[in-house]
């Protein structure tokens, strides 16, 4: 059996638009991405050699690697160029009032 259990990651206050911030939940290293007034959490790791996303930039509704130039799906995290050939692990996100909270599934 799992369940969600949601980790406060950040307030919305540190956000304007593009904004790509690296934040920790408990061990894992999340990236929160906000664009068009929307947010998401993704693993922050890029697939293609295991390398932190913070510095990534958003084009369209892509992010873009900073170090080799692949480019993930905003909304799903789907690889859409390489050189990385996997996607992005994306995570649950929620705001209530100005609070950011990332849900990450628990396994007992
Ligand atoms: S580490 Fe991201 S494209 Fe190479």
């Amino acid at each position: 059996m799992s369940n969600v259990i949601w980790y406060e990651a950040a307030t919305l206050d540190d956000f304007s638009e593009k904004t790509c911030k690296p934040v920790w939940i408990e061990d894992k290293a999340m990236l929160i991405v906000y664009w068009h007034e929307k947010l998401y959490a993704f693993l922050n790791n890029c697939p293609h050699e295991n390398l932190p996303l913070t510095g990534a930039t958003i084009e369209d509704d892509e992010i873009v690697c900073p170090h080799h130039g692949a480019r993930f799906c905003l909304l799903n995290g789907a690889v859409m160029a390489p050189p990385a050939f996997e996607d992005l692990e994306i995570f649950p996100i929620k705001l209530e009032y100005k609070t950011i909270y990332i849900g990450i599934q628990d396994e007992f």
